[in-house]
């Protein structure tokens, strides 16, 4: 809103939700380095913006992206590569989002695409999806932490299956193997569901959602002593908030909250 991008589509389609489509139909989504700096601006925004809350990022129904873009890589040198960081301005992507981020997968979610997806907090995905790490075919490997998400989602057997082989990993496998939250029957709904999903979480004090991205993320960097420790000094935290006490003197009132996000 206000602000127009090249390869993105950006709107508020329900209050405190901000969307992300991907629009870059003529190379599936391929991301290129233009998007992706689109990409982290479009993020930043958001999350800067106190009146958004939740994030939905998907593509189209055809690609969510097909990975980075091939044709920009395939002269590049390692001195390059090296030298510049090449897909450091990916890793920006997560880092500095606070607002949970809900990615929305149909069609293909191959490479960079996959990886993409992956960064999201709460994966969703339509019965068509495809995803995979295909890096081994063009003689790479995954490069923005697909061999580390993948294998945390799935397990490492599935995970070397897929980077060595390179070969697709279906909607209903991703489902079964827990890489998303759910599988929707079509494209529609779950674009709509993932709205819906970031609609119900901006419902909640924004200062207990994010502290609960806080303590699972955590769960992602360290051994489960250090997390419990982690999760029960934020708990301890949040009983200096204001929404604590709105939340639970609700409760006892048999009310309705009315969050401050304080
Ligand atoms: C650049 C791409 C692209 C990509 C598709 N296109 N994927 N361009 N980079 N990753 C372009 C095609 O060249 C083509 O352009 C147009 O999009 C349509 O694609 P087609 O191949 O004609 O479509 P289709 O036959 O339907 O096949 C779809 C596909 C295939 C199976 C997804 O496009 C494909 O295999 N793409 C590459 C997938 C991949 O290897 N991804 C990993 C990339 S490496 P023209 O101009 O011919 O119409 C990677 C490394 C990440 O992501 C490392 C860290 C970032």
């Amino acid at each position: 809103e206000g602000k127009s991008y090249e390869y993105l589509n950006v709107s508020t389609p329900r209050p405190g939700v901000g969307f992300i489509q991907l629009n870059r139909p003529k190379a599936l989504n391929a991301l290129c380095t233009p998007l992706i700096l689109e990409l982290n601006s479009a993020l930043r925004a958001f999350q800067s913006d106190n009146a958004i809350s939740a994030i939905v990022l998907t593509g189209s129904e055809k690609a969510f992206a097909a990975g980075a873009d091939i044709k920009e890589m395939k002269d590049l040198t390692f001195a390059n590569a090296y030298g510049a960081d090449f897909i450091e301005s990916w890793s920006d992507l997560v880092s500095f989002l606070k607002k949970p981020l809900i990615t929305a997968v149909n069609g293909y979610a191959l490479g960079g695409g996959c990886e993409l997806a992956m960064m999201g907090d709460i994966l969703y995905c339509s019965s068509g999806a495809v995803f995979g790490q295909p890096e081994i075919k063009l003689g790479v490997v995954p490069g923005a932490g697909g061999s580390q998400r993948l294998t945390k989602a799935i397990g490492k057997s599935r995970a070397m299956e897929a980077i060595l082989t390179g070969d697709n990993i279906s909607a209903k496998q991703a489902g079964e193997w827990g890489l998303v939250a759910k599988v929707f029957d079509s494209p529609q709904e779950c674009v709509d569901g993932a709205v819906k999903t970031a609609e119900k979480i901006a419902g909640y004090s924004q200062i207990a959602v994010k502290a609960a991205k806080e303590v699972v993320n955590k769960s992602q960097d360290l051994g489960i002593r250090e997390g419990v420790e982690f999760e029960r000094r934020v708990f301890h935290g949040l009983f200096g908030s204001k929404d604590q006490k709105i939340g639970m003197g609700a409760f006892a009132a048999k009310q309705k909250p009315e969050w401050t996000n304080e």
